[in-house]
């Protein structure tokens, strides 16, 4: 099969399920901004509400929160003009597409997922349907763009490579080279941001305790609160990464400074190497009020206007849909459904 070009396109979503913290912000809509300032690429964004709901989401909730995850995406730097920026349910060809690949992906795929495992735990018999199949409307969500590169942290590796092996065996079943395999995009110093109390376990919403992250809501007393809070170690910074190999807690704090700051972490350990953490840590939360609290002032303002945010999310959707609608077509007529 030989391998058409594709136009190179961005895509990447996040889940307005609330609390959208620093690790949603390095991982991924860091990079999304610059991604879109290259200009090397179209971007599309999504706020993958019909990913939300594979676990319950109160209606008033994801409501608002949606929004609040579209008003950070702004406030962060991403422009509805240069960017799409969509609401997934919105753009219906992501679910059309999804149904297509739950019939191309194998259960035995879904269910090697660790994301599954974690989230659905010992009681997988209770777990959604939807949570089973979450990674099978992921790959709709990209490959309904045909997009080729997609921004995210560590922890979504996984379900890049479903959805590589989806494209890949939708094109092999059909004999055509028409879905693009994918490239991930997992890049910076802080792909895995981790817990500020815990420094071997990922830093997320789920977590119980609000001290573990830093909100892209909290304003600049409750950042500099959470990191004087921190977990350390009462030893010095060394001068080089390998220093920190058996100090996670450590290392955590000196990848979230790097990227905060857009610097290489051993760039950061030529500055501090030899600073106790009482100190480091006045000059991190420095850094980190500067770049986190205009972001969520700026969040803030845009909410006030929850109507003008509609209209920006209805007008992504127009645009997203002359990308889906054809693509959409094309792979129905592949498999052999009637198209008149
Ligand atoms: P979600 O909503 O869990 O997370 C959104 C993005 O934030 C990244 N992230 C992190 N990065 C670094 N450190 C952390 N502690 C951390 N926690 C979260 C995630 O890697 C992700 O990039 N399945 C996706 C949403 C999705 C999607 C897509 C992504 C649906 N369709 C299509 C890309 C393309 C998810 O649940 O992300």
């Amino acid at each position: 099969m030989s391998t058409p070009s594709f136009t190179p396109r961005v895509f990447s979503g996040i889940q307005p399920s609330g609390d959208l913290h620093l690790g949603n912000y390095l991982g991924a809509i860091k990079n999304f901004v610059e991604m879109q300032e290259a200009r090397e690429y179209e971007t599309v964004y999504c706020m993958v509400d019909l990913h939300a709901i594979t676990t319950w989401q109160d209606p008033a909730d994801l409501r608002r929160n949606t929004r609040e995850l579209c008003a950070s995406f702004i406030a962060s730097g991403i422009d509805p003009e240069k960017s799409i920026l969509i609401n997934q349910s919105q753009v219906p060809e992501h679910a059309q597409l999804g149904w297509v690949f739950n019939c191309v992906a194998r259960m035995g795929w879904m269910g090697r997922m660790t994301q599954w495992k974690d989230k659905a735990g010992k009681n997988a018999e209770n777990a959604s349907l939807g949570l089973f199949a979450y990674p099978s409307l992921m790959a709709a969500d990209i490959l309904v763009y045909h997009a080729t590169h997609v921004p995210v942290g560590d922890d979504q590796k996984q379900h890049l490579e479903l959805t590589r092996d989806i494209a890949t065996k939708f094109n092999h079943d059909f004999g055509v080279p028409f879905f693009p395999i994918i490239e991930p995009v997992i890049k910076g110093a802080a792909t895995r941001v981790m817990s500020l109390r815990d420094g071997s376990k990922k830093m997320s919403k789920s977590d119980p305790s609000d001290a573990s992250r830093i909100n892209m809501t909290d304003d600049a007393d409750a950042i500099a609160r959470k990191i004087r809070k921190a977990k350390t170690d009462p030893d010095p910074l060394p001068d080089n990464m390998a220093g920190l190999a058996e100090r996670p807690d450590a290392r955590n704090l000196v990848n979230i400074y790097a990227a905060l700051a857009d610097m290489d972490p051993q760039a950061v350990l030529d500055q501090h190497a030899g600073s106790l953490f009482g100190h480091f840590k006045l000059a991190l939360a420095d850094v980190a009020v500067e770049k986190l609290a205009p972001i969520a002032g700026e969040m803030a303002r845009l909410m006030d206007d929850p109507g003008e945010i509609d209209r920006i999310l209805g007008r992504g959707a127009e645009r997203a849909r002359e990308i889906t609608v054809p693509i959409l077509e094309q792979a129905y007529d592949i498999m052999g459904m009637i198209r008149s």
